[in-house]
């Protein structure tokens, strides 16, 4: 697998060209961001849906307009995140990616998450939890975390799409976001009380 890019748009280009997925023969084009986000958090969807496909940016259709309202709920602006899918082309007719083509994609998922380097992953939707939590379900699951083997926490949302479809779930959405936000202030305190560990350490070792 290659990991030596100089950015995010180098990698895309690269594995635009250097993926197997048939996916691509039918969509318009690959789907993707290019700027790292300066808050660590990298969202993962499904896989394109029409306006994506078009525009070639993740979420920014009727899914994606729901996505920035949970994110603005809890502090959070679109740019200050990364949105990606597990697969990068759009299924015709909104279909559920199949195993082929999310395996076909791996790489290229990977390779975006070595680059990055994320404080958190959230997982929208069965496809991405099945990918990182295999064990876990969405629908007893969702709005908690769960340490990914790499020590990447993993935090369990259903896809704002689902929402649409059923208007039950913004509320629990909302309630989920507002974990997130907890989550990540409780990820931000660990780090800041770590930090003073070492920092003590430090003085102890020149004492
Ligand atoms: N749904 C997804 O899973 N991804 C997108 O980019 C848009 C809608």
């Amino acid at each position: 697998m290659k990991t030596d890019f100089n950015s995010l748009k180098d990698l895309h280009q690269y594995y635009a060209v250097h993926n197997t997925c048939k996916l691509k023969t039918v969509a318009t084009q690959p789907v993707y961001e290019i700027e790292p986000p300066s808050s660590g958090i990298l969202f993962i969807g499904e896989a394109p849906g029409r306006n994506e496909d078009l525009q070639g940016r993740p979420f920014v259709g009727a899914a994606g307009k729901f996505l920035d309202e949970l994110l603005e709920d809890i502090g959070l602006t679109r740019d200050q995140v990364y949105v990606t899918n597990v697969v990068k082309y759009r299924p015709p007719n909104n279909r559920e990616p199949n195993e082929l083509e999310k395996e076909s994609c791996r790489v290229w998922l990977n390779s975006e998450l070595l680059f990055i380097k994320p404080k958190v992953i959230v997982t929208l939707g069965r496809h991405a939890l099945e990918r990182f939590v295999p064990d876990a379900r969405i629908t007893s699951d969702h709005g908690q975390s769960f340490t990914h083997p790499t020590g990447i926490p993993v935090f369990v949302m259903y896809h704002p799409a689902a929402a649409l479809y059923n208007p039950n779930l913004k509320e629990t959405m909302k309630e989920d976001f507002k974990k997130l936000e907890e989550f990540l202030e409780s990820l931000e305190t660990k780090t800041k009380e770590n930090s003073k560990k070492n920092d003590a350490i430090n003085e102890i070792l020149e004492m």
